[in-house]
């Protein structure tokens, strides 16, 4: 295999991805240069930020520039080395592109050092990214204190589903909200939440209001719009929101209503937004303690994978209609060549 498929953004999306907006195209597998490796990449993540980069306007990351490789997130294995310090065999994290091969110096990839017990993709899923930011959110931005309410949204989620079970093992009470029943029994039974409302079934204002009694404490916001406004209404003195992100406004725009933000005023409320990226000092700290939960069996979690990198835009389709359970990965190749 000497060519490197690679997708590359060639219009912009105004609102939901599609065939049009994505280009797939075959080019030469590049040649590392002095002190770089080529590596072959396994897994891409597909995360709903990817509809952010795609915009004109720059998100966290400067914008996705039009008729480049699009930006992604890689796991991938060292295939060729001119630097001792990443060998051939050496698994990596990196931002390697929605691309099968890439080359980089060393330093720009993070070294992984898999445990035999856990599979190779929750090194780019719980135990990467998304496990630390739903620490981050929950401990730095929600301040939990023992026996208050916590509200997640999107709970059935790769980042929702760590957080609730995070929440509930610091003795929150924890409600988680989902699209569907399979996703909220999901939740209950293996996760072990102890309520959860499915917001396309039912009446959410009515349930919130038989499960949280007490008002809620804690907000850990994933989805954004008429939920969160319910939420807001909901919010006791001094309550936490931690704004991790918006999905439900990445295609198509939104606001919050004035009332609901009101509620921030009248409660003496915090909203923080947070970004991942703000903790990664604690990257090492964080994973090592997720991957003992995980190996202890106390931290459930779910790995979506697609095979093939011209099914790009279908995963983005999943995250957009809840179609994915738990973090969406392409597979780009096999983790071992025969
Ligand atoms: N701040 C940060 O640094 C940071 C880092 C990582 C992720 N995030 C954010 O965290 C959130 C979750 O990301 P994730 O990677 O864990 O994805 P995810 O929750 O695994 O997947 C997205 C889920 O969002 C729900 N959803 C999609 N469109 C929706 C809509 N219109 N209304 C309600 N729910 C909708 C779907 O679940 P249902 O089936 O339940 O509808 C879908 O499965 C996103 O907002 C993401 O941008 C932020």
């Amino acid at each position: 295999m000497t060519h490197n498929r690679q997708w590359i953004l060639r219009e912009r999306p105004q609102a939901e991805v599609t065939g049009q907006h994505l280009q797939l195209r075959s080019v030469a597998r590049p040649i590392p240069g002095a002190g770089e490796v080529l590596v072959r990449n396994i897994y891409l993540l597909v995360p709903p930020a990817m509809r952010l980069w795609m915009n004109e306007e720059d998100s966290y990351v400067p914008a996705q520039p039009l008729g480049e490789t699009m930006m992604g997130i890689t796991l991938g294995v060292v295939e060729a080395s001119d630097d001792p310090a990443l060998p051939v065999g050496t698994y990596v994290n990196g931002m390697g592109g929605c691309q099968e091969w890439f080359t980089a110096p060393a330093a720009q990839l993070m070294p992984l050092a898999p445990h035999p017990e856990v599979p190779l993709a929750a090194y780019r899923s719980v135990l990467d990214v998304q496990g630390l930011t739903a620490w981050a959110g929950l401990h730095e931005v929600c301040r939990p204190q023992p026996g208050q309410t916590l509200v997640v949204t999107a709970a059935a989620g790769s980042v929702g589903s760590l957080v609730c079970q995070l929440g509930a093992g610091l003795g929150l009470r924890v409600v988680g909200i989902a699209g569907g029943p399979d996703k909220c029994r999901w939740l209950r039974e293996e996760c072990g939440i102890a309520a959860t409302i499915d917001y396309k079934a039912d009446d959410v204002a009515a349930r919130l209001d038989a499960l949280c009694p007490g008002g809620i404490d804690m907000v850990f916001e994933n989805v954004g719009g008429p939920v969160l406004d319910l939420l807001m209404e909901r919010l006791n003195d001094h309550a936490r929101i931690a704004l991790c992100g918006m999905v439900a406004s990445y295609n198509a725009g939104g606001t919050q209503s004035a009332n609901a933000l009101m509620r921030l005023v009248t409660k003496a409320a915090r909203l923080e937004g947070f970004l991942v990226r703000d903790h990664f000092h604690r990257y090492a700290e964080v994973a090592s303690r997720l991957q003992a939960l995980v190996l202890e069996g106390k931290l459930k979690y779910r790995i979506d994978i697609l095979d093939g990198l011209e099914h790009l835009t279908v995963a983005l389709d999943r995250l957009f209609h809840g179609r994915n359970l738990g973090v969406q990965l392409l597979r780009l190749s096999p983790e071992r060549l025969a």
